[in-house]
């Protein structure tokens, strides 16, 4: 009986080792814009795990793949998040564009390779940029699981949380949203805003959260310490001019990534950081336009970078970042214009 066992064990032993489904498959690093996301029995961080809790980041990840999280790998254009989801680095931004504008950039956008859309309820473009993708899907362009899709909540629903994200989901035409963030600091309720996000975590229906435009670091702590999933992404202004130090640095201890707004600079003040000398004169010996300059600097900075565009061929020429690099020497003349200098003043 213990030998016919024993033949039994040595046998599965021996069938396995040849067999591929047993040996763990590698993430697929062909293509450095496609599938941005890691094989779905790896991404749901809350069926192995409370949720609820602030997890070590990249523990459910099987060993093999396991990718630091906060470090950019330039090569598949990705970062692994805290919540264990890889975000793509370049992504298009939404702000301005109008629906049908925005259904126009997110079709041209997917088109061309990026894989991570940035809007907002606030940007009254959602519903654009839904049939955006759903075109995109439609023509077999991309799958619904190779793109990354980012909504974020207006402080005038923070108190009605839950059903501002199943409106979101609405006018999105998703059945799941890959990251949302509120959209600033709202000392008053923004806890109860992000409580409300933590909940559709667990219900499956947000994937990651995160915040955006908390530029005090005690801002910030304010809310990691009242809630319990800690955010995967702070999106603030950030360029050249202002490149966000204090804030980076300070939300590195809970592998929070810095994600750039108005990474050109924004509407209207993008000529002043393409004639920037050291941006114009990295540029001509790459060259490369200014605008490739500051956001191949982004993404080597360790910043996501989504530009906002509804000019095509300004959408493929931003996504041609990724066949050359900046010198140490570049990035350190980049790195010493920082002025601190905000163009927005929200
Ligand atoms: N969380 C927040 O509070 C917040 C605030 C602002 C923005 N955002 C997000 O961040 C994204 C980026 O910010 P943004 O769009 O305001 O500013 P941006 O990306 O810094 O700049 C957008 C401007 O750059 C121009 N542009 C883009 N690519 C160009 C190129 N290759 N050559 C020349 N001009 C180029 C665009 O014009 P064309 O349309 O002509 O290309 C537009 O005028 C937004 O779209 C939005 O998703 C978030």
């Amino acid at each position: 009986m213990i030998c016919k066992k024993f033949i039994l064990l040595l046998l599965s032993i021996l069938l396995c080792i040849n067999m591929p489904a047993c040996a763990s498959d590698k993430p697929n690093t062909d293509n450095i814009h496609h599938s941005s996301q890691q094989d779905p029995e790896d991404q749901n961080p809350g069926e192995n795990q409370n949720p609820g809790e602030n997890q070590n980041p990249g523990e459910n990840q099987n060993p093999e793949e396991k990718t630091e999280p906060g470090v950019f790998n330039l090569e598949k254009g990705t970062v692994m998040l805290n919540s264990g989801y890889e975000m793509p680095v370049l992504g298009i931004g939404c702000y301005l564009l109008s629906n049908s504008q925005a259904e126009n950039s997110v079709y041209w956008a997917l088109r061309d390779g990026y894989r991570l859309i940035d809007t907002a309820r606030i940007y009254g473009n959602e519903e654009g940029v839904g049939k955006g993708i759903k075109k995109a899907i439609d023509e077999g362009i991309v799958k619904r699981e190779d793109i990354f899709v980012t909504t974020k909540m207006w402080t005038s629903d923070f108190g009605n949380g839950d059903a501002a994200i199943e409106a979101s989901l609405k006018r999105l035409n998703l059945d799941y949203i890959d990251l949302m963030i509120l959209h600033h600091s709202q000392p008053s309720n923004d806890v109860q805003a992000y409580q409300a996000m933590e909940r559709a975590v667990k219900k499956g229906t947000l994937k990651s959260i995160g915040l955006s435009n908390y530029y005090e670091p005690d801002d910030f702590d304010r809310v990691v310490t009242a809630t319990t999933i800690r955010p995967s992404i702070l999106q603030n202004e950030t360029h050249p001019y202002h490149q966000s130090t204090v804030m980076k640095n300070h939300i590195a201890q809970y592998y929070t990534v810095l994600e750039s707004w108005f990474p050109l600079g924004g509407r209207g003040n993008t000529q002043t950081l393409f004639n920037d000398t050291t941006i114009s004169s990295i540029a001509k010996a790459h060259n490369k336009t200014s605008a490739q300059i500051i956001l191949r600097w982004h993404l080597q900075a360790g910043n996501i970078a989504i530009p906002g565009s509804s000019n095509e061929s300004h959408i493929k020429e931003n996504s041609e970042i990724f066949d050359f690099e900046l010198t140490a020497e570049e990035m350190q003349q980049l790195t010493s214009i920082d002025k601190k200098q905000r163009f927005a003043d929200y």
